[in-house]
Formats: structure tokens, C-alpha cells, sequence
């Protein structure tokens, strides 16, 4: 497990960088990937190239193959493919930047660093909100030593001074501006942005935290990102949280994940569970794999960015109604995450228990030896509906069905999706051909989404582009920039999705051979929607989209964003020759219907 550091450190300060592509470049052509590989997984020689057992994914057989002639690795099996630096961030679990530095090390290459015109965490003032994040991590850190009925409450709890130490556990002292002790300027407009201080009506500033212990929330990267607070003993509310800022946004966020993931890897799971203590006790008892949602319903993102590093989920809830509650919820938000191969499953606890008590009750064992009996998601979903209805009438098995259709359908694995409408045809009694036919699945097709749907959300073009430069940024060279100038007005289109996408078609023109996008514009403004996108490109890998179909869809998108520019600048013209509001929205909404017809 790694401990989050509070002394001053590079993770934390200084990484507003990006590394040129160039580099990247020239360090793939210096590493051998035979050799990076063979660091961690056995390789036999057969023929042209090397094969193992495949480390992504359990199999017998080996269907993992290493290409030296090519520097790269396939496997046919779970089709894992990428560099040597995509291996080492998908097997060592770390960052593109990480990977890089280390592969960069054992070819004793130094990597340049090339500072971001646009760090994020910066605001407007240049005052940089991580460093401040962390100060007050330290403040409140070193007040807990001088703070005995805190250190007696985590004592209280099972806690040792080296797990607080690991979590970064603090004290918030009471009183009103306490923190004026750790920042000179306590007005300065930053300390606010960050959510350490909370202004009234007249202006008057005052701590946020006062009297609590705190809990530092901290990113995969390792920055301090916000706080939890808790009440010692009683008091309401419990748990006070920093508000949502720049840094933080709480349904993208779990909590012990930068300090579980190496435990994460090794254990091959993680255990999903609902407080900050919970995440600490279960540490403290050698179960380091757990994370917390930060008192929010578990969300899609939180799913994915688990499924990245872990082959499975256990959601431990309570067993009590809420518990149930927040467990179907967990599931409704992971229906569209799912993997074939990857296992999610739901532990619900005795009644009054949560993870905390029953391990300081029971111990590491056995609280392990329940996640055996964790319900597979599938599971779960059956039992959750069937036990609204009565099975044993038309009627509840019609009802059943009914609200089973739009769950089922949103299952993206779909050899999981298949083996689900099987029971749920076994259970209603109906044929699985009658079964598909009512949920109008394609007869005769394997697979339950039909492979050329369009995205679930209304994508816009924009982002439909940058999703297929990020996957082909040789597209690049279909695509005459020069038009997009005329662009910059055009109300049709989101202007900071534009802007991404001509950062993108820079970059990429330049022949770059970027492995990781969201890294390679990290700390810049294109970064978030470069992650938010990058789902979608892994869910067209999997479905098999061939390169031709790609590109063909590329132009066509293409020309669909050319007519958007061109009808802004038909909308503005006429706006100056003093059409209404009105007139134009009519006119807007007859352009694109006919862009629909066409
Ligand atoms: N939580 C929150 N805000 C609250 C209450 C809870 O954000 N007002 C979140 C916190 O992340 C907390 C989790 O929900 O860790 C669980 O809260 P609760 O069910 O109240 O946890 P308890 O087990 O009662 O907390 P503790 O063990 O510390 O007594
Ligand atoms: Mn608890």
C-alpha cells in the first residue's frame, strides 16, 4: 500500500507537464518490448515471436503474443494489444507518465519535461489549489498530535498510528479561523475556490472544518483533492465534506483507491463499501483492497475507472433496506460498464454490521470468506425482480419481463446479456426466441446490441471525431483544417469540444504516435473530455470496427461538421439582415432535419 505523502512532493507540486511526443517515440525505439515483458511474465519463443499465458485475463492456453519484429503485444484471447508503455500502465496499473519515467530509466534515457501553458488546479491568481490542498493536510495533520480526544476517538475505532499516518488522517481543531495559522493570506480568493473556507452575507470568512477528524481525499495521482470530516463521537452532520470544486467532483472520485492500488492488483479485486472507515478498518485488518464512494450512489464512472484496474467488483453493503437500496442502484449504474470476463458481485452484510464492525469483530479471514458468497450481478438482478412479483401468474411473470427489458438491454457484455435472457426466460417460461423476439433482440445474432447503434446519448459530431483520432490519429490527414476557422462563431457547435478537437488534429498532423491522449493533454483544459471519451473507443475496439469502416465514418462525420459550420454561418448572415429569434429557430430545426434525411 502506498502511503499518501505529506511532505512536499513531485506527485503533488511540480507535474504540470506533459512529455513531447516525439520522446515517446524514440524511447518505443530503444526498448525492447520482449524485453520489458519478460520482467514480469514468462515468454517462450515460437516462431517470429513469443508467447505466455495471458496476463490480463486467466486462460491455459497460451494465447498472449509478444511481436519483437513489431514491438508490440496481442492477445487473440481477451485482445489486449499495446506498446511496451501501454503494458507497463495496464500490468504495473500505473500512470502513462510513470511508465514512461520507468522505462525511460532502464534505457537510461532522461525524460524532457515540457511545462503546460494551461495546468489545471491553477487559479485565476495563479495560486495553485493542490499545494494548498495539502497544506491544509498538513496543518491538520500535525494538529492531530496535539489533540489527545481525537487520537483517543481513532484508538476508539481500532486504528494505529501507522494506518492514520498512511491515510493522511488529521485533526481539525475548533475554533473559527484556525487555519490562519497555516496560509498568510487567509483572504486570498483561493483558500475559498479550494473549499477550506466558507464566506457569509457580510463577508466574513471562517474554517469549514472546525472540531473534525478529517480525512484527506486524495486522486490516483496522489494530489489532496478535498476532505471528509467526521464529528468525534456525536454531533450533526456527521460526516461534513468539501464541496464540490475544480479539483473535486464527487461521482468521479472513490476514496482509498491511490492507496489501494497496489493491493487492488495483487488481490485481483476490489471491495466496494460506503464509508471513509470502512475503507481504513478493513486497511488496518490487511485487507488494503477496499474503496469507498464518497456519500454517493455508486456511478458509471466509478465503475469503469474500477473495471480499468481490476478484473472484480464486490459491492458490501448493508443488509438492512438502504443497503438494498444503494446496492440496486450500483447496479442500474454499472449495467452499461460491464465486461465479459469481469465479475461484479453484491455482499450484504447481517443487518446492524457494516464493513468496519464486522471486521474489528471477525478479522481478516472471515470477512474474506464471505466474498465467495457474494452475489454475481446477475444474480442479484433476477432475484432483486422476481421477488416484486408473483411467478406463478401470467400476470407477474408478464410484469417481470417488463421490467427486466430495459435492464437487460443495457448490459454491454454480451455473452452476460445472452446467458441473462436465458434465465429470464427459464424463469417466465417462455422460449429464448420468444423471449428476444419481445425485446427485439436480432434473431440469429450472437451478440445483443446491434453492432452499428448509434451511441446512447445523442454524441455530438465533435466528439465523434475526436473519439476516432484518438483511436486512428492518422485520420488526421482526411481532414482540411483550414475550414475550421470559420468555426469559431458557429452556435450549432460547443465551442470547448472544438477547441479539443483542433488541439487533437494539431497534434496528431504532426505525425506524433501518442499512446494515451488524456495523458498526453494532461492538466490542460482538453483533458476531461479526452477522458470522458475514451470508453467509447475501448466499447469500438471491442465490437470489432474494421479501419476502413472507421475512416469511412471519420469523413463522413467530416463533411456533417463542414455542413454545421457552413449553416452558422448561414444562421448569423441572416440574423444580420434582421430575422427573428423565432424565424431562426424554425430554420434551424428544418437544417437539421433535412441533415437527418440526408
Ligand atoms: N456520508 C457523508 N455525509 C453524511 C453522512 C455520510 O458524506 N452526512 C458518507 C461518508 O463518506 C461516510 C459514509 O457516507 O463515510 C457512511 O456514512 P454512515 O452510514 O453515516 O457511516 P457510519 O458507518 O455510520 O460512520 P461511522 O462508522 O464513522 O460511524
Ligand atoms: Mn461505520
Amino acid at each position: 500500500m502506498i502511503g499518501v505523502s505529506l511532505s512536499p512532493q513531485p506527485s503533488a507540486l511540480s507535474r504540470q507537464f506533459v512529455i513531447p511526443a516525439s520522446f515517446i517515440q524514440d524511447l518505443l525505439n530503444r526498448v525492447d518490448i520482449v524485453d520489458v515483458i519478460e520482467r514480469y511474465v514468462k515468454l517462450r519463443r515460437a516462431g517470429a515471436n513469443y508467447v505466455a499465458c495471458c496476463p490480463f485475463h486467466s486462460e491455459k492456453t497460451p494465447s498472449f503474443t509478444v511481436s519483437q519484429a513489431k514491438q508490440f503485444y496481442h492477445c487473440f484471447g481477451c485482445g489486449a494489444h499495446g506498446t511496451a508503455v501501454g503494458f507497463m500502465i495496464e500490468y504495473a496499473g500505473i500512470g502513462f507518465i510513470e511508465a514512461v519515467k520507468d522505462l525511460a530509466q532502464s534505457a537510461g534515457m532522461q525524460v524532457p519535461e515540457i511545462r503546460n501553458e494551461q495546468p489545471r488546479g491553477k487559479t485565476e491568481e495563479g495560486d495553485d489549489l493542490y499545494e494548498i490542498m495539502l497544506k491544509a493536510a498538513r496543518y491538520y495533520r500535525r494538529q492531530l498530535k496535539d489533540a489527545p480526544r481525537a487520537i483517543e476517538y481513532l484508538k476508539k475505532r481500532g486504528l494505529s498510528g501507522d494506518i492514520a499516518g498512511e491515510f493522511g488522517i488529521g485533526y481539525a481543531p475548533d475554533g473559527w479561523q484556525n487555519l490562519q495559522a497555516a496560509y498568510p493570506d487567509y483572504h486570498a480568493k483561493a483558500l475559498l475556490a479550494a473549499g477550506l473556507v466558507i464566506e457569509n452575507d457580510e463577508g466574513k470568512r471562517y474554517d469549514r472544518f472546525r472540531d473534525r477528524v478529517m480525512f484527506p481525499i486524495v486522486d490516483p495521482r496522489g494530489h489532496i483533492i478535498g476532505f471528509g470530516g467526521r464529528v468525534i463521537d456525536q454531533g450533526e452532520p456527521k460526516y461534513l465534506n468539501s464541496p464540490e470544486t475544480t479539483l473535486f467532483e464527487k461521482g468521479r472520485e472513490l476514496y482509498g483507491l491511490y492507496q489501494g492500488r497496489r493491493a487492488i492488483r495483487e488481490a485481483g479485486r476490489a471491495i466496494v463499501v460506503e464509508g471513509y472507515m470502512d475503507v481504513v478498518a478493513l486497511a488496518q485488518s490487511g485487507i488494503g483492497y477496499a474503496v469507498a464512494t464518497l456519500g454517493t450512489a455508486t456511478t458509471p464512472t466509478h465503475v469503469q475507472k474500477l473495471l480499468r484496474q481490476t478484473e472484480e467488483i464486490v459491492f458490501c453493503f448493508d443488509g438492512d433496506k438502504a443497503g438494498r437500496g444503494a446496492a440496486w442502484r450500483a447496479l442500474e449504474n454499472s449495467l452499461e460498464q460491464l465486461i465479459d470476463g469481469k465479475q461484479l458481485s453484491f455482499l450484504f452484510l447481517p443487518e446492524g454490521e457494516d464493513p468496519d464492525t464486522y471486521v474489528r469483530k471477525l478479522g481478516k479471514d472471515a470477512f474474506e470468506k464471505l466474498l465467495p458468497n457474494a452475489l454475481p450481478l446477475s444474480h442479484f438482478m433476477l432475484q432483486s425482480l422476481s421477488a416484486n412479483v408473483d411467478l406463478n401468474s401470467s400476470e407477474g411473470r408478464a410484469r417481470m419481463l417488463q421490467e427486466a427489458r430495459p435492464l437487460v438491454k443495457r448490459i454491454s457484455a454480451p455473452l452476460l446479456a445472452m446467458m441473462v435472457r436465458k434465465q429470464l426466460a427459464q424463469m417466465t417460461g417462455i422460449s429464448q426466441q420468444e423471449l428476444d423476439r419481445e425485446f427485439q433482440i436480432r434473431s440469429g445474432a450472437a451478440m445483443p446490441a446491434p453492432r452499428r447503434a448509434p451511441p446512447p446519448q445523442q454524441q455530438s459530431i465533435v466528439r465523434l471525431l475526436i473519439e476516432l483520432l484518438m483511436l486512428h490519429p492518422e485520420f488526421a490527414s482526411l481532414a482540411d483544417r483550414s475550414v475550421l476557422d470559420a468555426a469559431a462563431g458557429a452556435s450549432a457547435i460547443n465551442q470547448s469540444e472544438f477547441k479539443t478537437l483542433k488541439a487533437l488534429l494539431a497534434a496528431a498532423a504532426s505525425g506524433a504516435t501518442i499512446v494515451n491522449w488524456p495523458e498526453f493533454f494532461r492538466d490542460s483544459v482538453h483533458e476531461e473530455l479526452l477522458l470522458q471519451i475514451e470508453p467509447g473507443l475501448l466499447k469500438r475496439h471491442e465490437e470489432g470496427w474494421s479501419k476502413d469502416e472507421l475512416s469511412a465514418e471519420f469523413r463522413g462525420g467530416w463533411s456533417q461538421l463542414i455542413r454545421q459550420i457552413q449553416l452558422g454561418e448561414h444562421v448569423e448572415k441572416l440574423k444580420n439582415q434582421g430575422l427573428s429569434e423565432h424565424d431562426m429557430e424554425s430554420l434551424r430545426a428544418l437544417q437539421q432535419h433535412r441533415q437527418i434525411e440526408k
